[in-house]
């Protein structure tokens, strides 16, 4: 390992950072991590933070997970790669299919397609949305509908279904026939309507009314977050994702759900669809899936999508999609191994329980500190604090404030993520009451120093 200066010297100089300008990271170096361990990270100064981002929303079980470190070490000494193309397949990718089936069975979501990570499997749940339909004498059915706010990755098909502009305009011209409706954000919307259920119901009938005004049989699919995350923590209404399932139904249009963020019990439910009571015709899933140890995902399939592939007899159904890490036996092993871990510590529960935790908190902050324009969250450990300059105009925060938050917070021994003008809040699910407390009196001193 190089020392420190040599590290330092070095950072972001021979890199490009995602999410990141290229000028901006070499002006101002991001932290150098070199430790993980339960919910703590550590950096190369030796300053030791409670992570509240939780990795990336993915490290759901804390950084010391032996039982995925031993069983990717484990496969690394049996097969450290094979892959699962036609005509091959390797033991592991067999196993975790049917942990799978079991774990998603009450989404109605019975198979599986291995990917590198959700990027990868929302473009392949956009792709076989579409050839679904080719299957099922549907040619025309090509479109895709989803939210405004909604991130979907940054392939060209997910930036394409993307609702949030950033994401898209240096990368135009993008696929056509995507259409971003209104999404149920009360904060901020159209209708100036604030009550969430009464704009839920906005928002389906805006749905509805593209549908009919585009043509119901040109549109494949609806891809949506069950709760909206990189967005912004945009909850909505317990009767939204409801009403989508139903409009989509009634249009024959494929509900996808993204839950790379919720997927495994993030939202204090194990699918962001369950929590809703929602059955979607795939599931999009990664990041948590290996507790961010490996890149990995797996999209999962409804069964009379599957049906309809499994049934076809004039070779339409063969699926021309797929990666060289595709069931990759150790990301297949690691999954194995975290989907056993998570199963056992029953981490939803928590997720539930630290989640009303952090919530309560964060409205007693709400409270004591005027640069927070709206919290949002409450279900499970999804949550995020909007900040502004002025309450009344609901202006922005200026950034370097929102970096003085995020720099006080951290000297405070708590790490959140700063995206625009929110603070993002996404601590691993194995996190304790007095970890959540923390995070709360790290941000209580990171606000005051906006
Ligand atoms: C909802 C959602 N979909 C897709 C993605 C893209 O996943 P990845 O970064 O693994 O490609 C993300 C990443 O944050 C996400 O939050």
């Amino acid at each position: 390992m190089k020392d420190s200066n040599f590290l330092k010297e070095n950072n972001a100089k021979h890199l490009w950072h995602p999410m990141a300008h290229p000028a901006d990271m070499r002006a101002n170096a991001p932290q150098i991590l070199t430790k993980g361990s339960g919910v703590r990270i550590t950096d190369l100064d030796g300053h030791e933070i409670i992570d509240a981002v939780g990795g990336l929303w993915n490290v759901n079980l804390g950084y010391s997970c032996d039982a995925i470190k031993d069983a990717m070490y484990a496969q690394l000494n049996a097969l450290p790669y094979y892959s699962i193309f036609r005509g091959t397949t390797n033991d592991v990718s067999i196993e975790l299919s049917w942990m799978l089936r079991e774990f998603f069975d009450p989404d109605g979501l019975t198979r599986a397609f291995y990917t590198s990570g959700g990027s990868d499997g929302v473009e392949i749940a956009l792709r076989l949305a579409r050839q679904f339909h080719k299957l099922c004498g549907e040619e025309g059915r090509i479109k895709y509908f989803s939210l405004k706010k909604g991130y979907h990755g940054t392939h060209t098909g997910g930036a394409s279904v993307n609702g949030n502009s950033p994401f898209r305009t240096q990368y135009e011209p993008l696929l056509a026939g995507c259409h971003q409706m209104p999404c149920p954000w009360t904060y901020r919307n159209p209708f100036n309507e604030s009550d969430p259920e009464k704009l839920a119901q906005l928002c389906l009938q805006a749905i509805e009314d593209e549908i009919a005004f585009q043509d119901p049989a040109t549109i494949a699919a609806f891809i949506m977050e069950p709760i909206l995350g990189a967005g912004g923590v945009i909850v909505p209404h317990a009767s939204f994702m409801p009403g989508v399932r139903e409009i989509c139904h009634r249009n024959g249009i494929l509900l996808i759900a993204d839950e790379v963020i919720t997927g495994y019990g993030r939202t204090g439910s194990w699918s962001g669809s369950r929590h809703w009571g929602v059955k979607p015709d795939f599931a999009v899933t990664a990041k948590a899936i290996t507790n961010g140890y490996f890149p990995f995902g797996a999209v999962m399939v409804s069964e009379h999508v599957a049906d309809a592939f499994e049934s076809d007899e004039t070779g339409r159904a063969y699926i021309a999609s797929g990666y060289t890490c595709s069931g990759h036996p150790v990301g297949a092993a690691a999954a194995i191994a975290t989907l056993k871990e998570t199963v056992r510590l029953d981490v939803k529960d928590n997720a539930a329980a630290r989640g009303t935790q952090l919530f309560k908190g964060l409205k007693a902050l709400k409270e004591k500190h005027s640069i927070v324009g709206d919290l949002r969250g409450g279900e499970g450990l999804m949550t995020a604090l909007e900040l502004v300059e002025d309450r009344e105009t609901k202006t922005p925060i200026d950034p370097k404030a929102a970096k003085r938050v995020h720099d006080a917070t951290y000297e405070d021994g708590v790490i959140v993520r700063v995206s625009g003008p929110n603070i993002l809040l996404s601590p691993p699910l194995v996190i304790s009451e007095s970890e959540i407390e923390a995070i709360l009196s790290a941000l209580d001193t990171g606000l005051g120093a906006a």
